[in-house]
């Protein structure tokens, strides 16, 4: 009888071994107290599928899938939902009791949750949204600002046809400006978002210059390793409101955990310790 199974969940990636989210999930269930396993699974794209169709029936209730298969998994599922079809990209599965496959993207969640607790004085209607980067993560945050009623967003990207592109999918909210010119959009932004690779450890350093953040301004960076970017340390040091990258990954994994083990879990100061470990 399925009420009688101990749920079990996991992560889907490859390579997977530097998730955070089994550490984050195997504290929320210990503090819960709630019986069930979160477990780091390496598959390659060509098992995906199965090893997808496979987990429902080994007892499985769910699982969160990353880097490279977000966008490969939206043709296995059976329903989508309209932020994932929007994103492009799912990182949260349901494995439904009638045997069917939900993909979610709960990205652009975990970002505006995390903004939101970070710089709760942060209105989306203060004025324009400066991100920088049009990959994947990209979208996640610019579908979330367009639902949060930011009047702007003002996007630049080292390849710009990827922003253009971003722009079509997003509409007029949207205005694209060269990589090369991204410093002097700093100006009137209300909110800088970097969603690129840079300065995370082992990547290059972001070098937009930063001489036009200003104090009134929030600053938020998806990179989290390390956890005050150079981004963050010199928006700090003007008197920016600075959000870290971290409490994205957290706030992601919410809608995910109250899903399958049926408890919402909590974002503090053990969670985060928990993702660190
Ligand atoms: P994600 O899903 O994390 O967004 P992605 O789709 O690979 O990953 O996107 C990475 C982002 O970081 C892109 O905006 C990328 O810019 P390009 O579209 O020009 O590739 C940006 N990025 C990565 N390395 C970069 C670099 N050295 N200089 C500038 N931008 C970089």
């Amino acid at each position: 009888m399925t009420h009688d199974r101990i749920p079990l969940a996991g992560v889907i990636g490859s390579p997977v071994a530097h998730s955070r989210s089994p550490q984050l999930h195997g504290h929320w269930l210990k503090s819960l107290g709630l019986r069930g396993f979160y477990i780091p699974m390496d598959v390659a794209r060509d098992d995906l599928a199965q090893v997808i169709r496979t987990l429902p029936r080994m007892g499985f209730v769910g699982a969160n899938v990353t880097v490279p298969h977000k966008e490969a998994v939206m043709a296995i599922a059976d329903k989508i939902s309209d932020r994932a079809t929007l994103i492009g990209a799912a990182n949260t599965l349901i494995f439904r009791e009638d045997g069917t496959i939900h993909a979610d993207n709960t990205d652009g969640y975990g970002f505006i949750e995390n903004l939101r607790h970070g710089a709760p004085d942060w209105r989306a209607d203060a004025g324009p949204a400066v991100v920088l980067g049009a990959g994947g993560a990209a979208r996640a945050v610019i579908a979330a600002l367009t639902d949060a009623g930011v009047p702007e967003i003002v996007l630049s990207n080292r390849t710009r046809v990827r922003a253009e592109r971003l722009k079509d999918d997003f509409g007029q909210r949207v205005q694209v400006v060269d990589w090369v010119q991204a410093g002097n959009a700093l100006d009137d932004a209300a909110l800088v978002v970097n969603t690129t690779s840079l300065g995370m450890v082992g990547q290059p350093e972001l070098r937009v210059p930063l001489d036009g953040l200003r104090k009134g301004q929030v600053v938020t960076d998806l990179v989290y390793t390390p956890l005050k970017t150079r981004l963050l340390a010199a928006a700090e040091q003007v008197g920016c409101e600075t959000v870290d990258g971290l409490g994205m990954l957290l706030y992601q994994a919410v809608p995910g955990f109250e899903r399958w083990f049926g408890v919402r879990p909590v974002v503090d100061d053990e969670a985060r310790a928990a993702a660190l470990r």
